[in-house]
């Protein structure tokens, strides 16, 4: 009788690893081990590429000596896009990103070549709904095997980070909510963590939720500002807040909500979440008899586990200039006066740069970084600004720095541990504040927003609106610094290669040198560039990568600037770029700069009593927000005035895209609700910008 010859397990199991081996590597289960690593090099693990939020890389192959030879290495165009803000991430080979319409793409970091695309589909889930907020994103968390993306209808989605393949979903806000998401989830021990925009569009309570990474179930929510104190308080920091809110600020929301940075301190086992301005701006009508209105525009510390409060430092008490705290939160051991202080470093809009002990939240420096005329100084015995009198346009209009744009925005700062220097990207604009139209009652609307107080721009002494700043943190002062004519230059990446990397809006790429701030090598994109450059290195070359889009508030041009650059909405090709030392590589020219040729349509008489309710609309219901302050595009949409598509002789296609939505793919909302003769005072309005421009 013939027996069946069985080989021992072990040769299974052999087989098993061998192939495992062939066929690629392990699993991927990325730690709080890995993403506070700085030593690793191949990938970039997070936003700030590692927990410190640093962007700082120890990578030296391109270094101060050597980086006029960087060239292109590879490029994808990506046609479909408009603005790219996200900071990519590198995984094992893998470069991911967000790109417009939060759709996420994987390539290989080595050829550029796509490996998956997932797209949301955030035209699907905002159909019908009325629009608030940005199509613009700024990245991506991973974490386990999963990479983690939010999308800009308030979606938080889990993937697989192999194939893209949809883990999980849930929604942190509901889809008639007129919140949004832009930022980045941020991930850590086994959570991850997201907040929201809209304190413009709408009365709103700021949260931020962190949800597990395996199934997506809710762990923790903590609100930023109190609520109606008769539906009693969530915990006892809501108690201690709400002592700070006067009249019923509830009522407003009161604001604060989170839509930038969340930092993971693995050293102290702390989160840190940057909070938001009020909702709306204007003290005086949210809470009419003044307060500090706690948690508004501070640093809050939070025991990552529970969400629970563990202490908070506010850098504009009882804000009313649109003053937030979202700006990143860089963590770096300094050394001062003899002893190592775990340090967190902060730009808020406010235009003082913060030292301040994470340990306990006592601020250690506190300097002007910008032209600063709302406060004199920080008396850092109280903690607190010492406000000129007259700032809080109490007296009628007032010419305030910073602007709400802030003098500094979303765009990341840097850390070097060797220079001791942070890069931060500056901006120096004013603007003139009034609120006599604002009363007691004024209320704001879902979707119909409003901030309560007016706000244009201040006529600038300088020449120059941009800036970037070497900044000593210890000395509280600039060391070297580059003028930008125009304001809206990237976030930066520094390396040990004594290099500090940045995009600007007139589409530079440059790199400098960390100590002295020479330029040392530029590239011309052709395209304004909005989105921080990373690095990484893989098979023994150095890369750096950089998205080409212009994007972001300032792209939607609310105020004039963004109109001057001519980067429209059709005419240049959004990319991603890599560059590495004598790489070859070209990328097809860009379109010129483009100016809109406002059309003049004979024959068309405007009614200006239409075109003034036509202007209303344009306000109330955001058109500006894409479109542009008086109807002058800055690229984040068609400039109207040049569009064939309000003329009268397209009259069923303007009802089309306006009122039907036939464009929500392309993120033009629907307003169903406007009426004919709304439709037709938008058209005046419009023409009357278009005939005024010729
Ligand atoms: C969230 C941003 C956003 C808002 C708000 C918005 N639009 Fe648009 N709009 C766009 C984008 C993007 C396009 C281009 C779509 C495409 O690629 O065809 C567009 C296209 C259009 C067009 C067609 C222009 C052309 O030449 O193709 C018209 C007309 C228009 N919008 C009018 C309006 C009006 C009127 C409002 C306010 C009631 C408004 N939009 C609000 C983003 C917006």
């Amino acid at each position: 009788m013939k027996t069946s010859r069985r080989l021992p397990r072990w040769v299974f199991v052999t087989i098993a690893a061998l192939s495992n081996l062939a066929w690629g590597a392990p699993p991927l289960d990325i730690t709080d081990q890995h993403i506070s690593d700085t030593t690793n090099t191949a990938d970039w693990l997070a936003y700030g590429r590692n927990h410190n939020e640093q962007r700082f890389s120890p990578l030296t192959d391109i270094n101060a000596s050597n980086v006029n030879r960087l060239g292109v290495a590879w490029h994808l165009d990506l046609p479909q896009d408009v603005g790219l803000v996200s900071t990519p991430l590198v995984i094992d080979g893998v470069l991911y990103f967000t790109g417009t319409m939060n759709v996420v793409r994987a390539v290989d970091a080595r050829t550029g070549n796509v490996l998956w695309t997932h797209d949301p589909d955030v035209a699907g889930a905002i159909a019908g709904r009325k629009q608030a907020g940005w199509v613009h994103n700024r990245g991506l968390s991973a974490y386990g095997n999963k990479l983690f993306a939010a999308t800009w209808d308030g979606r938080l989605q889990a993937l697989d980070l192999k194939t893209g393949k949809l883990i999980w979903s849930v929604r942190t806000f509901e889809v008639d909510d007129p919140r949004y998401i832009t930022g980045a989830p941020k991930a850590f021990k086994g959570k991850v963590l997201i907040g929201n925009g809209g304190t413009e569009t709408g009365p709103s309570r700021g949260y931020v939720t962190a949800y597990d990474t395996e199934a997506g179930k809710l762990a923790w929510r903590f609100w930023i500002v109190p609520g109606n104190p008769a539906d009693g308080f969530e915990n006892d920091a809501m108690k201690m807040a709400a002592k700070t809110w006067t009249g019923d600020w509830w009522r407003h929301g009161g604001g604060g909500n989170a839509w930038h940075a969340f930092t993971y301190d693995a050293e102290l086992d702390t989160l840190y979440i940057g909070t938001g301005n009020g909702s709306p701006w204007n003290q005086k009508v949210r809470s009419p008899k003044g307060g500090d209105n706690l948690f508004l525009c501070s640093i809050v510390a939070l025991d990552p586990d529970t969400g629970e409060y563990r202490w908070h430092y506010q850098t504009t008490p009882g804000e009313t200039w649109d003053y937030n705290s979202n700006m990143d939160i860089v963590l770096a051991d300094l050394d001062i006066e003899g002893k190592t202080v775990k340090a967190l470093l902060h730009a808020p809009k406010n235009g003082f740069f913060y030292v301040i002990d994470r340990a306990n939240g006592k601020p250690l420096s506190a300097e002007k970084y910008a032209d600063v005329n709302w406060a004199s100084h920080v008396d850092l015995k109280s903690g607190r600004p010492n406000e000129r009198a007259g700032a809080r346009y109490e007296d009628g209009s007032e010419n305030i720095y910073p602007s709400p744009v802030g003098a500094h925005s979303w765009h990341a700062m840097s850390f070097n541990p060797l220079t001791k220097l942070v890069y931060l990207p500056t901006i120096h604009i004013s603007s003139d504040f009034a609120d006599q139209k604002y009363g007691a009652d004024w209320q704001s609307v879902p979707f119909d927003g409003g901030t309560a107080v007016d706000w244009t721009m201040g006529k600038d002494p300088r020449p120059y609106q941009g800036e970037l700043q070497a900044w000593d943190p210890i000395a509280g002062k600039t060391v070297w610094s580059v003028q930008q004519k125009m304001p809206w230059a990237s976030g930066t990446l520094t390396t040990a290669g004594d290099l500090v990397l940045q995009g600007d809006s007139e589409g530079l790429f440059n790199v400098y040198n960390a100590r002295t701030g020479a330029v040392l090598w530029t590239w011309n994109a052709g395209l304004g560039i909005s989105a921080p450059p990373i690095t990484y290195k893989l098979d023994g070359t150095q890369y750096v990568a950089l998205l080409v889009g212009f994007g972001g508030g300032y792209q939607a041009n609310l105020f004039p600037g963004s109109e001057k650059l001519g980067w429209s909405y059709r005419a240049q090709t959004r990319r991603l770029v890599t560059f590495a030392l004598d790489a070859k590589g070209t990328v097809p020219a860009q379109h010129p700069p483009m100016f809109p040729a406002p059309i003049f349509e004979a024959g068309f008489e405007i009614n200006s009593e239409q075109a003034k309710i036509g202007e209303t609309l344009y306000l109330q219901k955001s058109c500006y927000l894409c479109h542009g302050g008086n109807v002058v595009a800055g690229g984040m949409a068609p400039d109207l005035r040049a569009s064939p598509v309000p003329l009268s002789e397209m009259e069923p296609v303007f009802e089309a895209v306006v009122r039907k939505g036939e464009r929500v793919s392309r993120a033009m909302p629907a307003f169903p609700d406007l009426t004919d003769e709304q439709l037709e005072a938008l058209r005046h309005y419009i023409r009357m910008k278009a005939h005024n421009g010729q």
